[in-house]
């Protein structure tokens, strides 16, 4: 995402933000020791923090790694569910608030570690009476419910392996990660609210399940008659009415192998195809709850608010599995954050007390553009420790984040991490770590991250290069679903045994790690990843188009935004109206966040003599530099016409 510009003033950050003596003191962890103890023997320190977990079977061994595939906690059995919630039942915890829900009306739920834990085995007795078993897969299709978080807990309480799906998705994509992945049964929602009005998800359902082996749809109704959602008899059933139905028992936990997959969830590469991200149950588990002690310093008195949509992995790891199985109180709110007013998580940290808070750059980036004004009601006395992720957060947006919302005085860790490592990785240990605004700083204990060259050399401080993990660790993903070459291939093809995220970075004189964006063909839009190659093939299914490349260029807010450059059939006339249609239509095959920002009709692309799109020169021409090397380009009059034409569109 870094423009050469940017990426200097990245680079000529001075500030830094040691952590107070206060904060320092009461810090989980504030012994340095941690780092050189779980680099001399990362295994150990693994097996160390594995027994914040409760195990129904302890695990013989602790890691075997024939690269690029990791078994962690061999002959382990534990269950995801028993450990975010039932143990906490029988604990003091037992009543104890783990979900405190907003919804976007305004209407509220509350529900303790006991009441979770009922609906839990309730909606798996649902589960089970559709006919899932173990290692089925469920879809769920849901907004920001307490549904959602029960459908999860319900699926690991039976050992069925769930693939959540954002609701932002459209039926088109939803459709494609629903058939790869073989799901049994999808759980959804009449509709969702959004800003006001209705995402309408059984509708969108329907139209992806239409020719699928998908037996049942177990439907949440979140919005009623207004939600003109249609029920397919013998399919479809709607929640609350299966609910009457089933046993009012606990459902045992399955004994679940350490190994035994958690979950899928999918994510964009550089092929038009997403993704199944595979996370086993053991690893994935024992990275999340590291994670909320270590880097966010979760104690049992907090109350976490991460702002992510459980659609995505930022919260599976840390609305769902991360502070739940450590006993926390999460808050969760189902709406946009300017909805119905600017103030409105200010308003939800106040009223629930919230003491950490997670979001990302984004989003700072929007608040900085409304001003301060918005914040002025609020005290925000309750919060004690910030964190961003998602994307690069620039110094600007860290030093506002730091200012406005941390009053000077809140530590912040920027966490580095991504859907396949399960949890943050790097990220600062906010006891320890002096800061700096922009960067991820340092690798977690237990976690050996380098910036490597081209020939895998580690860069001396001050250079730049691909960000790299040098050995296996527990929450790593086990492979892509159904498609373990393209596990290989993808993470592991460039440097044997060794891990790539497809992040450059730079390393600086103290050996902290500053990430400059993606270095393949994904693109980052607000923090959430789109490849290139799906938004292209989203435009070339339309008829009017015989070619699409699509770049992203720098926001000011959404750090990316899409550009495409698309050129249209023979006989087809580029006007404002086919612009329209071609964005609606990517919104259509992807969702929303997809949609482009600009396309701009060209009447070729700027491609080598082997036809490979250039698309470095593409995205010089929309950030309007100077346009780098054109000498391997098939036909150089390209980039003038290029050019020509981005000047008539702005
Ligand atoms: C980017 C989100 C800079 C990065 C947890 C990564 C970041 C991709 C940061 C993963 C950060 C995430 N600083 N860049 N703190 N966090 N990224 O899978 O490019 O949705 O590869 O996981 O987001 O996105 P994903």
């Amino acid at each position: 995402m870094t423009t050469t510009g940017n990426l200097d003033a990245l680079l000529r950050e001075t500030r830094v933000f040691p952590p107070s003596d206060e904060f320092r003191a009461q810090a989980n962890v504030n012994d340095e020791r941690i780092y050189e103890r779980a680099a001399q023997d990362p295994e150990a320190y693994w097996a160390e923090q594995a027994q914040q977990l409760t195990w129904f079977r302890p695990f013989e061994q602790i890691l075997e790694w024939n690269p690029p595939h990791a078994k962690w906690f061999l002959g382990g059995t534990l269950n995801a569910a028993y450990n975010a919630v039932d143990r906490h039942r029988e604990s003091h915890r037992k009543n104890k608030a783990a979900i405190l829900w907003e919804g976007e009306p305004g209407d509220s739920r509350v529900y303790t570690y006991d009441m979770l834990g009922r609906e839990v085995d309730r909606a798996a007795h649902m589960l089970s009476r559709l006919g899932v078993k173990k290692g089925d897969r469920v879809a769920i299709y849901l907004p920001m419910i307490p549904e959602l978080v029960i459908s999860m807990l319900a699926c690991a309480k039976i050992g069925a392996i769930h693939s959540v799906v954002f609701a932002g998705f459209s039926a088109k994509a939803l459709r494609e990660r629903v058939v790869d992945c073989d799901a049994k049964v999808v759980i959804t929602a009449d509709a969702g609210h959004r800003r006001g009005g209705f995402i309408p998800l059984k509708q969108n359902t329907d139209e992806a399940l239409a020719g699928t082996d998908v037996r049942h749809v177990l439907v949440v109704q979140r919005i009623g008659e207004a939600s003109g959602a249609e029920m397919t008899e013998g399919r479809d059933v709607y929640w609350h009415e299966l609910a009457k139905q089933v046993p009012n028992t606990p459902y045992p936990p399955a004994e679940m192998d350490a190994e035994d997959i958690l979950f899928l969830l999918y994510t964009s590469g550089t092929t038009g195809k997403p993704k199944g991200i595979v996370h086993s149950t053991a690893g994935y588990l024992v990275g999340a709850n590291t994670s909320v002690r270590t880097v966010f310093d979760l104690k049992d008195s907090d109350v976490f608010f991460c702002t992510a949509d459980i659609g995505w992995i930022t919260g599976h790891t840390y609305v769902v599995y991360g502070p739940l199985s450590a006993g926390a109180t999460v808050v969760m709110y189902e709406g946009a954050p300017d909805w119905p007013h600017r103030g409105r998580l200010w308003e939800l940290v106040d009223k629930y007390g919230a003491t950490i808070f997670y979001t990302a750059p984004t989003l700072i980036r929007t608040l900085m553009k409304w001003g301060p004004q918005f914040l002025e009601p609020y005290s925000l006395d309750s919060l004690r420790l910030l964190a961003s992720v998602g994307e690069p957060i620039n110094p600007e947006a860290w030093m506002w984040f730091h200012s406005h919302i941390g009053k000077g005085r809140l530590p912040i860790v920027d966490t580095w991490w991504q859907t396949e490592t399960g949890c943050a990785m790097i990220a600062p240990l906010p006891g320890l770590t002096s800061t700096k605004p922009g960067s991820a700083t340092r690798p977690v204990p237990g976690i050996s991250a380098k910036v490597v060259d081209e020939e895998g050399n580690e860069v001396e401080p001050g250079h730049g290069g691909y960000l790299v993990i040098t050995k296996p660790w527990p929450s790593m993903l086990r492979t892509v679903w159904g498609d373990d070459d393209r596990f290989r291939n993808t993470y592991f093809g460039k440097f044997p045994g060794i891990y790539l995220p497809g992040d450059g970075a730079h390393l600086d004189e103290d050996g902290y790690v500053w990430i400059l964006g993606r270095i393949d063909d994904v693109i980052n839009v607000s923090g959430h990843r789109i490849g290139t190659m799906e938004v292209e093939s989203a435009l070339v299914d339309h008829p009017a188009v015989a070619e699409a490349a699509v770049i992203g260029r720098t926001h000011e807010v959404k750090g990316q935004a899409i550009t495409a450059f698309v050129t249209l059939r023979e006989g087809v006339d580029a006007s404002p109206e086919l612009v329209t249609e071609l964005k609606q239509h990517v919104v259509e095959k992807i969702g929303a966040m997809a949609r482009p920002e600009e396309i701009l009709f060209t009447a070729e692309l700027p491609k080598t003599r082997s036809a490979k799109i250039m698309r470095r020169l593409l995205r010089d021409i929309a950030e309007g530099r100077v346009v780098g090397d054109t000498t391997t380009l098939a036909d150089p009059s390209v980039i003038e016409q290029l050019k020509a034409a981005y000047k008539d569109s702005e």
